[in-house]
């Protein structure tokens, strides 16, 4: 799935697709496992999926918690939980958080558990399906989640030919195919921050531009992360920063001048790789 990541468009066809499929998928399980990232959590999330998925249990996985301000985990945790989600933050890439996620499923199903367990069926696993845009994670946390201990059930009687069910644990039984919603463009800060983190393409800006509204943002609030990294002052004009940047890394082109687009390029990947430090782009109190 990651080789889409940065090329998928969104056309209206491919959303009403999407969106169907989406809506036969959530008839057949008890539990929506919605991931964002957890730099920009609500321009990564498409909340289409609250209408679509009124009545069944939530949780929301703040993945690539390990890139993020801790801080602003904390508080978007709290942000989500108030609204009535269960949230947890996660690093799929190096399993962290992993294994707190069967008792908050429990938890988040307790109803249905229960439900059961009066008519006398014990133990039968949670049906979850995992959703998210593209680029979440969404691949990456399900082979954490299932290692290698998961077996395909095959498909169930009765259930949509070609629906195949993972069962993750005693607990949990995923629909292998993750449901992918599409981002919302509503302004176009969501689709700077997307761009900035590669989960769509760099062309809605130019790179240089784009790497100009990070340093905009880092100066504004990491503006020690900046200047540590690149050693500049955030006094300087933004500009003038990457130029600065450019200069020192060796981004040059014939006859020393900066090329632009290459210094650009190196920031906006440290900066996606976390080397300029753990960095949120938005905070619930925008919201
Ligand atoms: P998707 O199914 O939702 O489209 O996303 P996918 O799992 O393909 O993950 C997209 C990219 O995000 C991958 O990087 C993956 O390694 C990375 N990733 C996923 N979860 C985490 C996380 O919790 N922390 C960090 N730091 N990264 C994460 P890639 O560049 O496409 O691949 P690779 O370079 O990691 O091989």
């Amino acid at each position: 799935m990651s080789e889409n990541k940065t090329n998928i468009q969104w056309y209206p066809g491919h959303m009403t697709k999407a969106k169907r499929q989406m809506q036969e998928d959530l008839k057949l399980i008890d539990l929506i496992i919605e991931i964002v990232d957890a730099r920009l959590p609500m321009s990564s999330r498409n909340p289409d999926i609250d209408k679509m998925g009124a009545n069944k249990s939530r949780l929301i996985l703040l993945n690539k918690s390990d890139l993020a301000d801790v801080r602003a985990n904390k508080q978007w945790i709290e942000f989500f939980k108030e609204k009535g989600y269960y949230v947890l933050e996660i690093d799929s890439k190096n399993r962290v958080g992993i294994n707190s996620i069967n008792n908050v499923i429990k938890d988040a199903c307790k109803e249905k558990i229960e439900r059961d367990r009066k008519r006398g069926i014990l133990n039968r696993p949670v049906r979850a399906m995992v959703c998210g845009i593209p680029n979440v994670g969404k691949s990456t946390f399900i082979n954490a989640y299932a290692k290698k201990a998961c077996t395909k059930t095959g498909n169930k009687p009765g259930v949509t030919k070609g629906k195949q069910w993972i069962r993750m644990s005693n607990v949990l039984e995923l629909l292998d195919t993750p449901g992918i919603l599409w981002p919302k463009f509503e302004d176009e800060k969501i689709g700077i921050n997307l761009a900035l983190v590669g989960s769509i393409n760099d062309d809605i800006l130019d790179i240089a531009n784009l790497s100009i509204k990070l340093i905009e943002f880092l100066k504004n609030r990491y503006s020690d992360l900046l200047e540590e990294r690149y050693s500049i002052s955030c006094n300087d004009e933004n500009v003038a920063i990457l130029e600065k940047i450019g200069r020192d890394r060796g981004c040059l082109k014939k006859g020393s001048e900066v090329d632009y687009d290459k210094a650009a390029a190196l920031i906006i990947d440290d900066f996606r790789s976390g080397k300029i430090g753990k960095i949120t782009l938005e905070l619930p109190s925008e919201y």
